[in-house]
């Protein structure tokens, strides 16, 4: 890998199962435990926003509680080192990347630390509750919700990704099932811009198919190993 230069990384829950955030998909993941469409859509917000609120709130609470573990400690080190292009798109709605301390961080479903005034527009920072229906810091109306993207909603900034994936000589997937599009079709779309691709993961994926190369294990494991081959120690 050693005529890399610009890289883009994406992650998804796999890469925070180790810190104790439940992923979506594994056994008694999220989505086992709560359906999406009760939880994560527009039209669920509208038919009951308690239990919307009060979802979110928890899990709001509990990623507060949670630490960055070695595959972000190891992502956080290769962002600081590189001298190229490096851009880590995560699915996750945690802040474990930048715990960590990386800062080429780019959120595609949101952040669960943001509030969003459905009135002014406003991105506020967040870390209590919204169940309360808290004023807008900025236009004072009662009208937030939290900063993520639901099931339906257009991911954010998929023109910078899509940049940074023309230019990219590498694209390297950690921890993610390849369930949900447009994330899941970033690697056919790397393929065909003659990209190189690596997928490291706990088991093969919905994905490995298409990667040229696929690594399985636990995130804490592959992501210092494979971080630790690109800064050549
Ligand atoms: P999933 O729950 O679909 O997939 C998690 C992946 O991580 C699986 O392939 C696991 O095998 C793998 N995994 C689990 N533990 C791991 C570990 N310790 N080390 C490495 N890999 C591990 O989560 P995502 O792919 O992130 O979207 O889900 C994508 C999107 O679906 C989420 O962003 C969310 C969800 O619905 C929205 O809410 C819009």
């Amino acid at each position: 890998m050693a005529d890399m230069r610009n890289i883009v990384i994406l992650t998804g829950a796999g890469i925070s199962a180790e810190s104790g955030i439940d992923t979506f998909r594994d056994a008694g993941g999220l989505w086992e435990q709560h359906k999406v469409e009760d939880v994560a859509t527009p039209e669920a917000f509208e038919r009951d926003p308690d239990l919307v609120l009060r979802f979110y709130d928890m899990r709001r609470e509990a990623i507060q509680a949670k630490q960055p573990n070695a595959a972000h400690e190891a992502l956080a080190k290769l962002d600081a080192a590189w001298d190229g292009e490096l851009l880590i798109v995560t699915q996750n709605v945690d802040d474990l990347h930048e715990r960590a301390g990386a800062s080429r961080v780019l959120h595609m479903h949101g952040t669960h630390l943001n509030a969003w005034c459905t009135a002014c527009d406003m991105r506020t920072k967040w870390t209590g509750p919204m169940l309360d229906r808290p004023a807008c810091p900025e236009c004072g109306e009662r009208a937030l919700r939290p900063d993520v993207v639901w099931f339906g909603e257009m991911p954010y900034e998929m023109d910078r990704i899509y940049a940074s994936l023309r230019k990219a000589d590498l694209f390297v997937s950690i921890g993610t099932s390849g369930a949900v599009y447009p994330a899941a079709g970033f690697v056919q779309e790397a393929r065909e811009m003659r990209v190189r691709t690596l997928e490291l993961n706990l088991e093969a994926s919905m994905g490995s198919r298409w990667f040229h190369e696929s690594r399985h294990g636990p995130a804490t494991q592959l992501v210092p190993q494979w971080v630790d081959e690109m800064l050549g120690g």
